[in-house]
């Protein structure tokens, strides 16, 4: 018999990026709730990640994107040094329309009843308001409002990760970690991305920014009179002249086949998620002698918060631990040249080797 859930349980038991180790269904008629949970990995403790809430064109494709995206935490919450593994819930609906109360509370219940394996948090399509009410069902909820315990936006330390990134491969390429003087294109100024041009300008780097949203750019512009200017899209940023970095803080596929041969800076290190478009860019990155500092990496400061406010939020320990962002990105470095392949898959290797060795110390 063949069925469409074929493919699902290939990826799940056959395939190399499966071998997650639970997926749950939920369904809640009442509330009109359809999610999917799936936890890739518990090596290195329970498995924490965002729900993201989006309509799917078809279960099976939010089943799918629920294992990718659970595999993709666990390699994120390993290379942060969390004690966390990998997990992920998609909530199969549009989130402008279907979102209730009703419905995060089911959710949160389906959360709960797996007793602390899946930690959730905000993505795409959930925010702070919505863990404020899925944890009133559960306790293994983060990412919630200070006036609930939580600790609110994530993208102050997100962009402080990054920023030590940034200042990692500064510090590899040209041998000193400072941006002083160097020009830096931020394309994307929104939550992440105008609190990364406050840290560049802090440090006296020149700033070029991008974003589709006039008023964002106004913003920066009003913010920094003087260090910053703005120009018409992303194309035109990555061909600035004499660009030493470029950090996309918009969306994801950033660097795919039209942009990596266009680009004029010679690192790449910014907040957006996937930047990647496809398998094979990180070996044209590398082709070009552009430095490539892995997204997941360097943005691990939200998932950072989120997992500190489990054990009562600290700004200060947190951001030391965001800090760490820095060690991190030089170690990938080190290893991406010891082994002779791209950053993006070094990275891979360091948290796989870090999940085996909890697996065997159990
Ligand atoms: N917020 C976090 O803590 C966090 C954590 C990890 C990763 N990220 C990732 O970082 C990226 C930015 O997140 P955010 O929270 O700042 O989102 P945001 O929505 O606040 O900001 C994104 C900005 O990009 C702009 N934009 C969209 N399309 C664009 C385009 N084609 N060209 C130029 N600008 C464009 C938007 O107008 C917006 O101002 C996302 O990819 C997100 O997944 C965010």
């Amino acid at each position: 018999m063949t069925d469409v859930s074929d493919g699902v349980l290939h990826t799940l038991f056959r395939s190399e990026q499966g071998g997650h180790e639970q997926v749950v269904l939920c369904q809640d008629r009442a509330s009109g709730l359809k999610a999917v949970i799936a936890l890739h990995s518990t090596a290195l403790g329970p498995a924490l990640g965002g729900t993201r809430f989006y309509p799917y064109a078809t279960e099976e494709e939010a089943v799918a994107d629920a294992l990718n995206l659970a595999r993709g935490m666990s390699y994120k919450n390993a290379l942060a040094g969390l004690d966390h593994g990998g997990g992920k819930a998609v909530i199969i609906g549009d989130p402008g329309k279907d979102k209730t109360e009703e419905l995060l509370l089911a959710y949160g219940r389906f959360v709960a009843s797996l007793g602390g394996r899946y930690v959730t948090a905000c993505d795409v399509g959930t925010y702070v308001a919505d863990m404020d009410v899925v944890a009133r069902e559960c306790r293994w909820t983060t990412g919630r409002s200070p006036e609930n315990g939580g600790a609110g936006d994530s993208s102050v330390l997100t962009a402080f990760g990054v920023y030590q990134g940034m200042r990692a491969s500064a510090q590899h390429l040209w041998g000193d970690p400072s941006l002083r003087g160097r020009r830096i294109g931020v394309a994307g100024v929104g939550k992440v991305g105008h609190h990364l041009v406050d840290h560049l300008r802090k440090e006296g780097a020149e700033v070029v920014i991008t974003d589709v949203r006039e008023d964002a750019v106004r913003r920066v512009l009003d913010r920094h009179p003087q260090g910053v200017t703005a120009v018409a899209d992303t194309g035109a940023l990555i061909r600035t002249e004499g660009l030493d970095v470029y950090a996309p803080c918009a969306l994801g596929g950033a660097l795919n086949d039209d942009s990596v041969p266009a680009l004029t800076a010679a690192v790449v290190c910014g907040a957006a998620n996937n930047q990647l478009a496809h398998p094979g860019v990180e070996k044209d990155l590398a082709d070009r002698g552009i430095l490539y500092a892995p997204d997941y990496v360097v943005n691990a400061g939200g998932v950072i918060q989120v997992a500190d406010e489990l054990h009562g939020f600290d700004f200060d320990r947190c951001r030391a631990k965001a800090a760490k962002i820095f060690d991190t990105t030089l170690a990938i470095f080190a290893r991406a040249k010891s082994d002779g392949i791209p950053p993006a898959a070094a990275a891979d290797r360091i948290a796989e080797q870090r999940m085996a060795e909890a697996r065997a110390s159990r």
